[in-house]
């Protein structure tokens, strides 16, 4: 028996979470085991984090390799594991440097300051409303949403924040002060809001127009989630500065910041730095997991997305008011009648995890390892819950 009980009377953990009272021993493939053995599908991989499930067999084994030899080096010393997973990502995305953090918040605070000593006084960053860039006073004042900002204020100066998808919005925003736009060509906690095509291209010609650094935070829908290596991959469009996390080691802690030469050029020895980044445990983690992201693993999530899309659509609930994605990143949006956290709830008493965004959409963030027959078996509880309501 767990004892999660009676730790909520003695607990000494800050009440920053209102946690669910599931108290997990192990993981395997796409399942989680509580302590008192019940067996959980996961559809929420860690908030889009262990992409390719529990325990898995190459990546636990390149882990265990890289624990036997070397746990931490200093970033004072060449890192032949950092050089080839920054070679292996950076010739995917065509940027020219990458530097490793352990977190996205940090990706994206080396962002933000990135951009402001490239932009050698400019320091306007243009944020969408919704967004969520993270939790240090940088991401939080990049993320579009007044309910992180409560209770922090000032924020760091020089953010504002348009409609999503709104181009029009975005050129009207741009003033003299304007040195980065940052977006998510996917929005994860705001709601699975997709950037369009169009969108993200007019995004690349205002920024070469006006001199504006183009930020994608892929940290949620990057790294194989919508079936390319990045998302933005889809559009076609390259950004100046590209941050990345979540999936990247498969649970370990990494965070990656690409950028493109006249960045880079600017960040100089002392300039930024880690202690802990790019740790060589998760760098072994994520070379496995990116040689894991073969053409084929991508062809699967793209069409297990699809796949999923196709029986969330069949649902015809009269609750359901749009479903909206790419690959395996998916929200569904209810009707204001229902409150997603209910419903997340019903199916967790089914042993399904999934989460929410927003306040009325329901997230879904299956493993790229899930079958058939594990859609199958989400779709039709989703069915049976909603028939509950
Ligand atoms: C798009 C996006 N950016 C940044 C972050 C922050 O990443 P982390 O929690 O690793 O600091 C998140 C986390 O949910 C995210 O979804």
């Amino acid at each position: 028996m767990n004892n999660i009980n009676s730790a909520a009377t003695t607990s000494r953990l800050l009440k920053n979470y209102a946690r669910y009272e599931i108290d997990f021993s192990h993981g395997e493939g796409v399942f989680l085991y509580d302590r008192d053995g019940n067996k959980y599908l996961d559809f929420l991989c860690g908030i889009a984090v262990t992409s390719f499930g529990h325990n898995h067999p190459v990546i636990k084994a390149a882990v265990k390799e890289q624990i036997d030899k070397l746990w931490h080096l200093s970033n004072l010393f060449y890192s032949h594991l950092q050089e080839e997973l920054a070679f292996k990502l950076a010739s995917q995305t065509g940027h020219d440097f990458v530097f490793f953090s352990n977190s996205g918040t940090e990706a994206n605070e080396a962002a933000i300051k990135f951009t402001r000593k490239w932009g050698d006084g400019r320091y306007g960053i243009i944020s969408t409303q919704k967004s969520f860039h993270g939790r240090t006073m940088g991401a939080v004042s990049a993320s579009g949403q007044e309910k992180l900002w409560k209770g922090f204020y000032p924020l760091l100066e020089g953010f504002n924040y348009v409609p999503f998808n709104d181009l029009a919005a975005m050129k009207a925003a741009v003033n003299e002060n304007t040195a980065a736009i940052i977006i998510e060509p996917i929005q994860g906690e705001g709601g699975v809001a997709v950037a369009t095509d169009e969108y993200l291209n007019g995004l690349r010609e205002l920024c070469d127009e006006h001199n504006i650094l183009l930020i994608f935070d892929e940290i949620q829908c990057g790294m194989g989630r919508t079936g390319k290596l990045y998302a933005h991959q889809w559009a076609g469009v390259v950004p100046d500065i590209l941050s990345s996390a979540k999936g990247i080691a498969n649970g370990l802690p990494l965070g990656a910041t690409f950028c493109n030469k006249p960045v880079g050029e600017v960040i100089t020895p002392g300039s930024h730095g880690t202690t802990f980044g790019g740790n060589p445990v998760a760098l072994a983690s994520a070379l496995a997991v990116v040689d894991l992201l073969t053409p084929e693993m991508l062809a699967k999530i793209s069409n297990d997305g699809i796949y999923l899309m196709d029986l969330l659509k069949n649902l015809n609930s009269e609750y359901i008011a749009e479903i909206r994605g790419k690959g395996l990143m998916i929200g569904v949006e209810f009707v204001k009648a229902i409150n997603p956290k209910d419903v997340l709830k019903k199916l967790m008493e089914r042993k399904i995890l999934s989460t929410v965004a927003g306040d009325t959409v329901l997230r879904i963030l299956p493993p790229f390892i899930a079958e058939k027959e594990h859609f199958d078996f989400y779709a039709e509880n989703l069915d049976a819950v909603l028939k509950e309501f």
